[in-house]
């Protein structure tokens, strides 16, 4: 299994480890089957524009990389247009992840978003992004490996 020089980078060197105290909003999400576990905390300004995003995972190289990348994509950016990132865009922005992985970067964009939808309730208004599998306990990303299609990896 081969990864990107970028991969290995963020999995060597993960950028915004750590926990924001007081954060606004904070996600927290995994899987049983592998273990991983991803929690992401961020602060968000007025205007709706993510200020500061930390993360925690515990779990593979793929999970840390992602994590640490998404947390440089999402600051400075609006909370709409954050969640919009998919694991694709994850992946490319990492120069590309094996396919066995690719459901490794899902725990960094769901995160996001239970992060995301938090703040919003906190602040008493309604939550965008909706139910996010993988905040279930029992969610298993990997039962999709076996049957995914082209154009989901
Ligand atoms: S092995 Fe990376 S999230 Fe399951």
């Amino acid at each position: 299994m081969i990864y990107s020089d970028k991969v290995m980078d963020h999995f060597n060197n993960p950028r915004n480890v750590g926990v924001i105290e007081d954060a606004d909003g904070v996600g927290e999400v995994g899987n049983i089957s592998c273990g991983d576990i991803m929690k992401i905390s961020i602060t968000v300004d007025d205007g709706d524009v993510i200020e500061d995003a930390k993360f925690q995972t515990l779990g593979c190289g793929a999970a840390i990389a992602t994590s640490s990348i998404v947390t440089e994509l999402i600051k400075g950016k609006n909370i709409k247009d954050a969640v919009k990132l998919t694991k694709q865009d994850v992946a490319d922005e990492l120069g590309g992840l094996p396919s066995a992985k690719m459901h490794c970067s899902v725990l960094a964009t769901d995160g996001l978003k239970v992060a995301v939808d938090d703040y919003l309730v906190k602040q008493g208004r309604e939550p965008i992004c909706g139910e996010i599998k993988s905040a279930d306990p029992n969610f298993d990303p990997h039962e999709d490996d076996d049957h995914h299609d082209e154009e989901d990896y």
